[in-house]
């Protein structure tokens, strides 16, 4: 028989994020005690995007007060943790490492179980704290986050079924590279977001991949070609975009997106009947996409319940990977648990 560890703490260090959260389990209901994120993502603007080194060394500096605040915030001593969880990956291998390594640290000095997590995996159990009324299965999940765009059938805890995915680059890193492209800073999701609330999406029109295609893969790396050419082409002789430009073209990449996500996930729901569907990662924080997609689902799919993550638990925390590790707990052997950078979620 499996054993149940009540309070566990977790650990997240796949990317520029460093998180230490701790929770509270009680059969189906999980509370949270305490979620600390401390993210190099504003060091790492200056750059465009994120250094592996450089994200690697930040999560050196930050992971031992991340812990001991989680531990304060929690009112909580290590006697009182029954079970310490780790991302394994995927993610930066120098990042992994740093939260790894120290998970393991603290497992055989505090003599506490370990438990590994797959960060994809625990993305999807953000639906699963703090909320009384998480996904029924089977449930339909998305998850788009900057490294990932996958669907998925979730059957039960932790038993998923690979539908499709991206067959390039993932939605988040669009939004990266997209940011990028039109002189917006990193991380580009959150920045496009802001712009476009200034921006018209009818002034520019970009092609939508494989909007339909009769499968359920998804595919970016041509839109952000097509984001490049426009640019180039609006720009002309001129160097820099008008704010105004800016906005309109955020506000196009921004409603390309959610157009081909929104498109892509009712038709896998028609297709497999679903009565349940999640999205999760960091671009489920985008307002845009979610509002579009609740009202569509409203219109077009009024019997399936859909879900949304909260938005503190969109982007990468601790706190999904306690609750995934609530969820199923396998404990391995401390020493030998290695960090595993190019992991699936299947
Ligand atoms: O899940 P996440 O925090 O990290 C990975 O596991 O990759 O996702 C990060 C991605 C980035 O590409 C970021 O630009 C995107 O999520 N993102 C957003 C928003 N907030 C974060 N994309 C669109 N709108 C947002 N508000
Ligand atoms: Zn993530």
């Amino acid at each position: 028989m499996q054993q149940t560890f009540k309070t566990i703490l977790a650990i997240e260090t796949s990317c520029d994020e460093t998180s230490a959260a701790i929770i509270r389990g009680d059969h189906k209901r999980v509370t949270l005690l305490s979620n600390i994120v401390s993210s190099s993502a504003s060091l790492q603007s200056k750059y465009g995007g994120v250094i592996p080194e450089f994200a690697a060394r930040e999560q050196l500096k930050a992971i031992i007060p991340v812990i001991k605040e989680s531990l304060f915030l929690a009112k909580l001593k290590p006697e009182q943790i029954e079970a310490i969880a780790v991302t394994v990956g995927p993610g930066l291998i120098g990042s992994l490492l740093v939260g790894v390594e120290t998970a393991k640290t603290l497992s055989l000095v505090w003599q506490k179980p370990l438990i590994p997590v797959n960060h994809l995996v625990g993305h999807f159990y953000a639906h699963w704290l703090d909320n009384p009324t998480p996904p029924k299965f089977p449930c339909l999940g998305l998850l788009i986050s900057g490294g990932h765009t996958d669907l998925v059938l979730m059957k039960d805890h932790h038993q998923f079924e690979y539908i499709s995915g991206t067959r390039d680059d993932a939605a988040g890193e669009c939004f990266d590279k997209g940011a990028r492209l039109i002189d917006l800073p990193y991380p580009g999701g959150p920045a496009i977001a802001q712009a476009a609330q200034n921006g018209n999406p009818q002034v520019y029109s970009l092609p939508k991949p494989m909007l339909n295609s009769t499968d359920f893969d998804f595919s970016f790396s041509g839109l952000k070609t097509a984001i490049l050419n426009l640019t180039n082409k609006i720009k002309g002789g001129n160097k820099t975009l008008t704010s105004q430009q800016q906005a309109d073209l955020a506000a196009s990449i921004q409603e390309t997106i959610s157009q081909v996500l929104i498109a892509k996930l009712v038709a896998a729901s028609q297709s497999l009947g679903a009565e349940q569907v999640m999205i999760a990662g960091g671009v489920a924080a985008n307002h845009h996409l979610k509002t579009k997609l609740s009202e569509t689902f409203r219109q077009q799919l009024p019997r399936v319940a859909i879900h949304f993550p909260k938005l503190q638990f969109c982007t990468d925390n601790a706190a999904m990977i306690a609750a995934a590790a609530y969820f199923n707990p396998i404990v391995v052997e401390s020493i030998s648990l290695q960090a595993n950078p190019g992991l699936n979620l299947i």
